[in-house]
């Protein structure tokens, strides 16, 4: 049998209080409804309809790439908005898998044992259902005195007996296509929200004698849906959970689960540890052997293997095996640090590359800088590297030595194996193999205590 999903991506959100649409807000660093789409992906369809609302240029945009886009203007609920998809599915005569946006913690596994479920009991419409503790929020499953699922009715619209109930609706339904969008149209918005209830589908089946099944998740937690943010932080929590388990039982040590943070991109090789207190987001990528953290937050990094760093910041760069990072160090977009190099504590890194075993081991800024290969650069060396309307680079050249509190000048080069002299003001090249100075000669003046005590008591 075939099967086609649609996700339900058009709503405002209205309880996020957001300019933004729900299922663009992120977690585990990425838009809530890219969880949804990857498990659609493996739930087995043939294709995916992503139906986009409220802001949906933007979900468009994100998206259209991963899925046919149809517009639902305005949006006035969710049957109203699976009836946007009759002309696409005009002719397609299999079944259809209809999701919200907003329950990323959906698993493929759970859609495609549900799939199943759905195909093994030959029912014209599956309701995906959980049992829960709290199912405050949901809609609820009313059964008839058979135990046959009968209708689903919403929290707004539930009498008091019906609230008691704990199974839910998880929003996540197998529907035959034939004559489907038929029986859509037939439903109405005599209801709290007036809105086009896709819930109320299941009591048009069951008046129209096509049979409903309902099939109950085992693990309950993993259709939550999000509608606003505290919502959003639980999931996140979850999310959360599942990726530092993931890297553990892959042989990463994480000291403290609780306080770690790992976007579910980020890839750490085994024998790793992470202190706690740490965050890496977006689609970092750390080698085997480092040690990160505490204190540590990376984003969009690659890190070698043996790498070391501690309270510190890497944005987008590089890091090649071996080196050393902080403490306090802010390593800014576009650094690449080779082999075995070393940014100190209270170093600032900007669009700079360190050469093979290079050290700036303390209270330095480089910007726009490239330093070869065995350099060492003096604590307080800091590049001048913007003139108040542009940028300059500054060259380094392998074996140089700069002496500490240096100032460069840029734009400006230092030969190989220059050295210069401590506290100078560098503004124009220094050739290979010389030395460098640019500070006041020092002058001493003999007995200079004596003559002052003299002036102040002139007796003695
Ligand atoms: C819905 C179900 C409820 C179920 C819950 C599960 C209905 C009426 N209620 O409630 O029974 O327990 O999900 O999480 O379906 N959307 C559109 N267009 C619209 C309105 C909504 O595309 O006009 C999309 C939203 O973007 C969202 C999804 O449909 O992804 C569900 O909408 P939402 O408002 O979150 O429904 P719930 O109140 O959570
Ligand atoms: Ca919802």
């Amino acid at each position: 049998m075939e099967l086609a999903a649609v996700i339900l991506a058009a709503g405002k959100g209205t309880r996020m209080k957001s300019d933004l649409p729900k299922v663009l807000h992120k977690v585990g660093g990425r838009p809530m409804v890219s969880y949804v789409l990857q498990a659609v992906k493996e739930s087995g369809s043939g294709r995916i309809i992503m139906v986009a609302g409220h802001r949906g240029e933007l979900v468009a945009q994100a998206f259209g790439g991963q899925a046919e886009i149809i517009f639902q203007q305005p949006q006035l609920g969710t049957a109203h908005a699976l009836l946007q998809t009759k002309e696409a599915l005009a002719g397609f005569d299999g079944h259809l898998l209809v999701l919200s946006g907003d329950t990323p913690l959906v698993t493929g596994e759970l859609l495609r044992d549900f799939w199943q479920a759905h195909q093994e009991s030959g029912a014209y419409a599956t309701v995906l259902t959980a049992v829960l503790e709290n199912p405050a929020g949901y809609g609820r499953v009313v059964r008839d005195s058979a135990g046959r699922v009968a209708r689903i009715v919403e929290q707004k619209d539930a009498a008091s007996a019906e609230l008691a109930i704990k199974e839910i609706n998880t929003g996540i339904y197998c529907f035959s296509a034939e004559g489907l969008f038929d029986y859509l149209s037939r439903i109405g918005t005599d209801n709290a929200q007036k809105e086009y209830y896709l819930t109320d589908l299941i009591a048009v089946c069951m008046q129209n004698n096509r049979p409903v099944g309902a099939h109950r998740a085992a693990q309950p937690e993993i259709i939550m849906g999000i509608n606003d943010r505290r919502q959003l932080a639980e999931a996140e929590m979850i999310l959360r959970r599942r990726k530092t388990d993931e890297v553990m039982l892959s042989g990463v040590t994480v000291i403290d689960p609780g306080s770690t943070f790992l976007d579910q991109g980020v890839v750490i090789g085994q024998d790793s540890v992470i202190y706690p207190f740490t965050v890496i987001e977006g689609d970092s990528v750390i080698g085997r052997n480092c040690l990160i953290g505490p204190g540590v937050h990376l984003k969009n990094v690659r890190l070698g293997e043996n790498v070391f760093v501690t309270n510190s910041v890497v944005v987008e760069s590089t890091v090649e095996d071996n080196c050393s990072i902080g403490p306090f160090a802010y390593i800014r977009p576009g650094c690449c640090l080779k082999r075995g190099a070393k940014a100190g504590d209270f170093v600032e890194l900007k669009k700079t590359v360190l050469g093979e075993n290079s050290k700036v081991p303390h209270l330095s800024y480089l910007g726009d800088t490239t330093v070869g290969s065995g350099v060492n650069v003096g604590a307080g060396t800091i590049t001048c590297n913007y003139d108040g309307a542009r940028k300059w680079p500054t060259y380094i050249g392998d074996g140089a030595f700069i002496g500490s509190n240096t100032n460069l000048v840029a734009p400006v080069e230092i030969g190989a194996g220059a050295v210069i002299g401590a506290g100078s003001t560098i503004t124009k090249n220094v050739p290979p193999g010389a030395l460098g100075v640019a500070r006041g000669q020092q002058r001493i003046v003999e007995r200079w205590s004596d003559r002052k005590k003299k002036k102040e008591d002139p007796q003695t």
